[in-house]
């Protein structure tokens, strides 16, 4: 007897629908973030895949492994390697008034009205070692409202975030610092706010008393609420759209109407959902503005 032939909707189209073979490094790699995402708690599944793929060889072949599987071995058993492995994650590159012209707008463009209220809420995400938090401290010291203002500094980078708390620099980097604070339009001298001695600069305690540092995880965790200013330079670059869409959605959230979003200059609200929401403040350096009530959609 003659079998009778497969139609199209059977067998033929179940297989064309089943996901296409992995790769062993693929399924490797997916067994690495799953185990950590379970152990740990960080989910890196959504980080933009090239960088993503750099910092985890990179992470294998300091860890002196062969293998992905061998990397989660380690870090499953052994949470000291996790810190270490974190370090490789975030990368954490930044400086004083980095971008100066950044901060010039935002004491031209932002601070005007921001100091016209009684209390100003701002949040530094991603703020690794500090350095942006210590210049937005200053720049609200010299426009007088540092003490009506709360900062919030986060990151999911503890060994960071203690350097943040601490305030404590290498003194080399003193003249990049001041030169970056006069092309910001620093007011004073910059080494009026730190006391040095060594090799080291230390920040003074009277920039700190407005500010929280405390770690956040920007996938993982809830926001903040009733902000007047988020800046989140410079981190949304490692993000999938996907992610960076998700993060978006929450700063949107955690803004108050009228409320500013400032991006790194690499970054954008392009083709990401929450643009109808922001006005364009200034294109250049990245600085936006959400709707107030009456505009919001
Ligand atoms: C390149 S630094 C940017 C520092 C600073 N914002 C600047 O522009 O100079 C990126 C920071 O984002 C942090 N980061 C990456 N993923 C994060 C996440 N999911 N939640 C919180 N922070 C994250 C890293 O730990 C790192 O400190």
């Amino acid at each position: 007897m003659i079998a009778p032939p497969l139609t199209h909707s059977g067998p033929v189209e179940a297989v064309e629908s089943m996901p296409p073979p992995k790769d062993n490094l693929q399924i490797e790699v997916d067994l690495l973030l799953t185990g950590i995402q379970k152990r740990y708690g960080y989910d890196f599944t959504h980080y933009s895949h090239a960088s993503l793929m750099r910092r985890l060889t990179k992470a294998r072949e300091d860890a002196k492994v062969l293998r992905f599987t061998e990397l989660l071995d380690q870090l499953l058993h052994d949470e000291k390697a996790f810190d270490t492995f974190l370090m490789h994650m975030s990368i954490t590159v930044t400086t004083m008034f980095r971008d100066p012209l950044f901060y010039k707008s935002v004491r031209e463009k932002i601070v005007p009205l921001l100091k016209t209220f009684p209390f100003v809420k701002i949040w530094h995400a991603g703020c690794a070692t500090g350095e942006e938090v210590y210049s937005m401290a200053i720049l609200l010291q010299e426009e007088g409202f540092l003490d009506r203002a709360r900062i919030y500094a986060t990151d999911f980078n503890k060994q960071s975030l203690a350097i943040a708390e601490h305030g404590v620099y290498p003194a080399k980097q003193v003249d990049i610092y001041a030169s970056n604070y006069r092309e910001a339009g620093g007011l004073q001298r910059f080494s009026d706010y730190y006391s040095n001695g060594y090799d080291l600069m230390k920040f003074k305690d009277s920039l700190k008393k407005s500010i929280t540092f405390s770690y956040h995880n920007l996938v993982t965790d809830g926001v903040f609420g009733e902000m007047n200013l988020i800046c989140c330079r410079n981190v949304l670059i490692y993000f999938d759209k996907t992610l960076q869409d998700s993060v978006l959605t929450k700063f949107a959230e955690s803004l108050r109407y009228g409320g500013y979003l400032c991006l790194g200059n690499k970054e954008s609200l392009n083709f990401t959902s929450v643009k109808k929401q922001f006005e364009t403040l200034d294109a250049k350096q990245r600085i936006f503005k959400k709707y107030g009530g009456l505009h919001a959609l």
